[in-house]
């Protein structure tokens, strides 16, 4: 069976109705329900909304990390629901970049290493220059060979990042990327992820809590309770704000 399907020219990414349940006991509880959202080429998209409304799980279901319960979810025109193991393992390793807090970089490699990994698996060759100018970019210059154990979690989330930019993915998804980092250095991140997101035949969905972040996006799409609950285009720190505070405070009534 192909898992080449037509979708809407220059999206990269194509939810479809995604739900996702969890086994808890037994029973199961559904965590996202019926989502479906489009990033296209040239597109920063960033996901808000309060805490445990989802916003990880959907994260990991778009990159193929997490299985959707039902829906169907498509990179780069291809369906991952109709992907072998192989065939996504290839996507994830060529075309797709992670900045995770809990997909972390090997400990015990030096730190060029770890930058330098998504070309060793592919088997090709390193090229040094490219690796030194990723760590340059978020100020990690000449520290390619400390290990990461020694780093603390904000160098090391920004050596996550470096890997993301040596490889110059066509997809990245990113998971607070800046949330443990000072202003300076989430400025360097930031402004390196909109650089990918804004190339052609590329796209960055990021995951927030910052509204400073998410109104520098092309698009910032809300969640509440496992749904898409709003989208803005165009934002601003404020828009963000207080479409945060308002969905807050209706999971608050809820609750
Ligand atoms: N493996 C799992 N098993 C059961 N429940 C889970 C699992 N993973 C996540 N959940 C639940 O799903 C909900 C959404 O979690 P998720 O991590 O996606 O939220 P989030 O929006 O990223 O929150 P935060 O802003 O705090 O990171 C939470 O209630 C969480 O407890
Ligand atoms: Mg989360």
């Amino acid at each position: 069976m192909t898992n080449q399907t037509q979708y809407p020219a220059g999206a990269l990414i194509v939810a479809e109705h995604v739900s996702k349940s969890y086994p808890v006991g037994n029973s199961t509880v559904d965590i996202l329900h019926d989502v479906s959202l489009t990033v296209s080429e040239g597109e920063v998209c960033a996901i808000m909304g309060p805490s445990g409304s989802g916003k990880s799980t959907l994260l990991y279901c778009l990159a193929g990390l997490e299985q959707p319960t039902s829906g169907e979810v498509a990179l780069l025109g291809k369906s991952l629901t109709r992907s072998t193991r192989k065939q996504l393992a290839e996507l994830r390793r060529a075309e797709l970049g992670f900045v995770f807090q809990s997909y972390n970089l090997m400990p015990t490699l030096p730190v060029a290493e770890n930058v330098a990994l998504p070309f060793r698996l592919r088997g090709e060759r390193v090229d040094r220059a490219r690796i030194e100018a990723a760590l340059d970019a978020v100020g990690l210059g000449g520290r390619g060979s400390s290990l990461p154990s020694s780093m603390s979690g904000g160098e090391q989330q920004r050596v996550a990042i470096a890997r993301v930019l040596a490889q110059r993915p066509q997809i990245v998804f990113a998971d607070e990327p800046t949330g443990a980092l000072d202003t300076r250095a989430g400025r360097i991140v930031l402004s390196e992820l909109r650089r990918i997101g804004s190339t052609p035949g590329q796209c960055v969905l990021i995951v927030t809590h910052d509204p400073a972040v998410a109104a520098s996006c092309d698009r910032v799409v809300f969640m509440r309770d496992g749904r898409l609950a709003q989208q803005m285009s165009a934002p601003t720190t404020e828009g963000v704000a207080g479409m945060l505070a308002s969905l807050e405070a209706s999971v608050a009534e809820v609750a």
